[in-house]
């Protein structure tokens, strides 16, 4: 038998989604992708890269992240990325932690974060969410010791949906010394309405040299196939570290010449942004009407509380051709998330639930 690093055994395995082979009739509401595909010219873009795919990509990705570095106004040499944000987050984890070191988060937030501890032999401590499933930001707080290196702020908080404002965030990272670092994860910034505008938390980076801004191409941008992400970071010492843990070539060139066009049509960003948010607002308005309790949904997905046993609903659903996210698997036995899809998506999971839940 072959014997694997103890940490082999501490990693949780990630709850993926089942049932992407179901067909193209399935409303695929698991994942928080977003249900447009990617602009013509995005598409356009990636397919001129491919055709130089005998090469290997500029490891500096440097279109990327000029256009990174010009839409955000920060030196290129403070923005990381990623193959997928996932990858700068867990190779943040291996580049700040180890055994003896703390880890602070929220919980229930993104089911990755418990992976950092579990494969450096860093202790994570759980913060509870509050009564609204918000951040509690001063009891995380309280937790950081001199042993903390990391804190990860989810805004808006995946699973639970719900954001803080940014005079919150401000106070917090008031808080925080100096050398530990905050990854502030934003991969549904552009949805949030309580921060408002996803160039807000940017002007932080200047007074806060610790914190990582985690951003991503999978939600809004459309581009979750193609997997890359980014961090635009306080210090150019984070960006330097995350990569001196990772493989040179950790994009692929259509990848990268797609977000690079992607980023280009703000205006689809705005054109998606305002489309789910009202379709948000019309299903957290069905689930309301029925009695259920759900989040204050600040991002392209809802958390609801479930009447019913939830394997029974997860499973009624996806018989009904309708993927969503149990709560158990996410941290939170009796929730159900739930994530934006176009309004006819929406109205099969409502109807679906009518039929599943009297
Ligand atoms: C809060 C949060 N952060 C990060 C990610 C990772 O996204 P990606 O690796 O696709 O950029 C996700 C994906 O669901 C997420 O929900």
């Amino acid at each position: 038998m072959i014997e694997f690093g103890d940490k082999i055994r501490r990693i949780p395995a990630y709850p993926t989604a089942a049932g992407y082979d179901l067909g193209p009739e399935v409303a695929l509401l698991a994942s928080n992708e977003t249900a447009f595909a990617p602009a013509e010219p995005v598409q356009a873009a990636a397919a001129r890269a491919l055709a130089g795919a005998n090469r290997y990509p500029d490891p500096s990705y440097s279109p990327l992240r000029k256009a990174l570095s010009a839409h955000y106004d920060i030196p290129v040499e403070r923005i990381a990325l990623g193959n997928g944000s996932c990858d700068v987050l867990l190779s943040a984890g291996e580049a700040l932690l180890e055994e003896g070191a703390e880890l602070v988060y929220a919980w229930p937030a993104f089911s990755v974060y418990p992976h950092l501890a579990a494969a450096s032999g860093a202790r994570a401590i759980e913060v509870s969410l509050d009564g609204e499933h918000r951040h509690d930001l001063d009891a995380i707080a309280k937790e950081i010791t001199v042993a903390t290196r990391l804190v990860l702020i989810c805004n808006p908080n995946n699973p639970t949906s719900t954001a803080v404002g940014l005079d919150e965030i401000e106070s917090f990272l008031e808080q925080v010394p100096a050398h530990v670092a905050v990854i502030l994860d934003e991969a549904y910034i552009e949805f949030s309405l309580v921060v408002g505008d996803p160039l807000a938390s940017v002007p932080l980076l200047e007074r806060f040299p610790n914190l990582v801004l985690l951003r991503t191409f999978s939600k809004v941008y459309g581009l979750a196939g193609l997997r890359v992400g980014y961090a635009l970071c306080g210090s150019a010492e984070f960006a330097t570290a995350v990569d001196q843990v990772r493989q040179p070539f950790y994009l692929t060139a259509p990848a990268v010449a797609a977000a690079t066009e992607a980023l280009a049509h703000q205006d689809e960003v705005e054109r998606r942004v305002s489309a789910t948010v009202g379709s948000r607002e019309t299903l957290v308005a069905a689930l309301r009407e029925r009695g259920l309790w759900v989040a204050e949904s600040d991002a392209n997905f809802v958390w609801l509380r479930l009447r019913g046993s939830e394997p029974e609903v997860v499973e009624g659903l996806r018989e009904r051709g309708v993927l969503v996210r149990a709560g158990a698997a996410l941290g939170h036995a009796g929730y159900l998330r739930v994530t934006v899809g176009t309004d006819a998506e929406n109205a099969k999971f409502v109807d679906s639930l009518d039929a599943l839940v009297a």
